[in-house]
């Protein structure tokens, strides 16, 4: 990605709770190598970034409804840890 932006929206995610099981490898590289790759990127050439996050940052959340406050109960190296 070469050409000048000032916002960039990072929806990419192999987001299927069955893919968690399938590629738990790419989905855990295209999210965080992925994303580094575009914050240095949108460093360089001063943009704004706006990343998708998912439910699963909660894990198995012990409170309903989950405020921003809230930081989860996540199990890392669960089947849904990717
Ligand atoms: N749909 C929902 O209810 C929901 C809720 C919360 C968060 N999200 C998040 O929003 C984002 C988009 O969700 P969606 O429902 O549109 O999913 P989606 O599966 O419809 O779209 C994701 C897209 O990312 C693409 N993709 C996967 N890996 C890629 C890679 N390495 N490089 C480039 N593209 C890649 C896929 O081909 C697909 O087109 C995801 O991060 C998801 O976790 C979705």
């Amino acid at each position: 990605m070469n050409a000048p932006c000032d916002e960039i929206y990072n929806l990419a995610s192999p987001a299927s709770p069955v893919d968690f099981a399938r590629i738990p490898d790419f989905i855990l590289k295209t999210n965080s190598i992925g994303q580094l790759n575009l914050l240095n990127w949108a460093k360089t050439h001063n943009a704004r970034i706006l990343f998708a996050s998912t439910s699963e940052v909660y894990g198995d959340p012990l409170v309903h409804p989950q405020p921003e406050s809230y930081l989860g109960n996540v199990d890392c190296t669960g089947l849904r840890g990717c």
